[in-house]
């Protein structure tokens, strides 16, 4: 499994966290912030009492560090010797002795590693100096940001900072080691003059481009108001409506919500209850699979109206597949229970590859979703509804290049695509 790298470089306060924070939200991604990490071990040098430019002193503290990178949410975090630096790490001192810091190799090496290690797990999107040109060289994906120095001076000022600008950029640029340059095939963006909504905007338009596997170029928009036909509005008014008042129905995770273009939605089945849950996530319409068995006299119309596609639960039903994968790849957003049934105990259960070949033909990204209490508001089995608390949580989403899909394009490839949208949904 390969995961992409979004490389952002550039001179300080040139609006490079800002833009990868941005961006990590609107992908489902990582943002890991690598100037952190050499303020974390500045901040380390200087509470020991060490002078930063004594190289020896600094890697003899180097090596008996222990220094743990990970995430919260969509941001990287930090940790030296089981201590969190972060409220530290803008201090005046520390903008004065992190670019000393940083030219050391030994430093360098030990954190451009830990940097790399962040891509075997997951998509990031990362800021610093020599993203492009050292830690992920061979990244397709790279941008490199710039603003006037009088504008740059001016955001450290607006952000109370002191901080000398001028001097961290000229240590940067004129180091030995990895110092701060525009990488092979890096977009130049410059910042000076641009809204925060409009440097994103260009990044996105630089990054589909570069051929960067965006969810759709239109959904990073905000949702547009369509249209819903009257009928899927009177169903998806109602159901939403019930919810909220009978079962206090809260989501979590919306922020990961792909909210235009074809998205595969997987979630685990409890209850009938769950094809209106999921499709009150979003404001447009989107399709379902429905048990052949229910179009029949009314259902033979209604469903339609509601977008379903009747499915044989009782075998594998290829014709309703093929209907799906079609759908998807004409832009629809589909939802689909990879366990085929609804749950008898609320565990989650075992699911069939059937996800995983409509995920792998269709090529779209997928939503991990997990549905909770819903199982307890209309069990299986039974036609009584009780007030128990429903809760909608939404997975970033799962985002394949196209070498993967084809990674995953036969029977076996469709198991362990199921298996890691399972795992997804389980993890939520
Ligand atoms: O992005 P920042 O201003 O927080 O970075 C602080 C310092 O860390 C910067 O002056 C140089 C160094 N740095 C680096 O050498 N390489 C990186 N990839 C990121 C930051």
């Amino acid at each position: 499994m390969s995961f992409h790298a979004i490389a952002i470089d550039g001179p300080a306060a040139s609006g490079k966290s800002t833009l990868a924070r941005a961006l990590a939200e609107k992908l489902g991604i990582v943002m890991v912030n690598s100037g952190a990490m050499y303020r974390a071990v500045t901040w380390k040098i200087l509470k020991e009492n060490i002078d930063p430019s004594d190289t020896a002193a600094v890697v003899a503290l180097l090596e008996k560090l222990e220094i743990s990178c990970g995430q919260t949410g969509s941001l990287s975090t930090i940790f030296i010797d089981g201590e969190d630096p972060s409220p530290f790490l803008r201090e005046p001192s520390i903008n004065a002795n992190v670019s000393a810091v940083s030219a050391i190799l030994q430093v360098r090496d030990r954190l451009v590693a830990l940097q790399r290690d962040y891509l075997k797990s997951t998509h990031v999107v990362m800021e610093g100096r020599d993203i492009g040109s050292v830690v992920f060289p061979t990244t397709p994906f790279k941008i490199y940001l710039d603003a006037d120095p009088s504008e740059r001076d001016k955001r450290r000022a607006k952000d109370g900072e002191v901080d000398s600008v001028a001097q961290r950029d000229a240590a940067d640029s004129s180091r030995q080691t990895a110092p701060l340059k525009v990488a092979d095939g890096a977009a130049f963006l410059d910042t000076s003059h641009s809204s925060i909504e409009g440097v994103i905007d260009a990044a996105i338009a630089i990054l589909a481009k570069q051929g960067f596997p965006l969810p759709q170029a239109a959904e990073l928009e905000p949702e547009p108001t369509k249209q819903m036909r009257w009928i899927y509005w009177l169903g998806w008014m109602s159901f939403g409506a019930a919810y909220r008042s009978l079962f206090g129905l809260r989501i979590i995770g919306a922020e990961n919500l792909i909210l235009s273009g074809p998205v595969l939605v997987a979630s685990n089945h409890q209850s009938f209850l769950d094809p209106p849950l999921i499709g009150n996530l979003y404001k447009t319409e989107m399709v379902f699979f429905a048990r052949k068995t229910l179009f029949k006299g009314f259902g033979k119309w209604l469903y339609p109206q509601w977008n379903a596609i009747p499915i044989d639960q009782d075998k594998p039903d290829m014709s309703s597949m093929k209907t799906v994968i079609r759908m998807l790849k004409e832009g629809w957003r589909v939802l689909v229970f990879p366990e085929g049934a609804r749950t008898l105990d609320g565990e989650i259960g075992e699911a069939a590859p059937g996800v995983g070949m409509i995920a792998a033909k269709a090529g779209v990204p997928i939503q991990p979703v997990r549905i909770e209490g819903a199982d307890k508001a209309l069990p299986r089995g039974s036609g009584k509804i009780s007030l128990a608390r429903i809760t909608v949580k939404v997975g970033k989403p799962i985002l394949l290049s196209p070498e993967e899909f084809k990674s995953y394009s036969n029977k076996e490839g469709y198991t362990a695509l199921t298996e890691r949208i399972m795992t997804a949904i389980r993890a939520l």
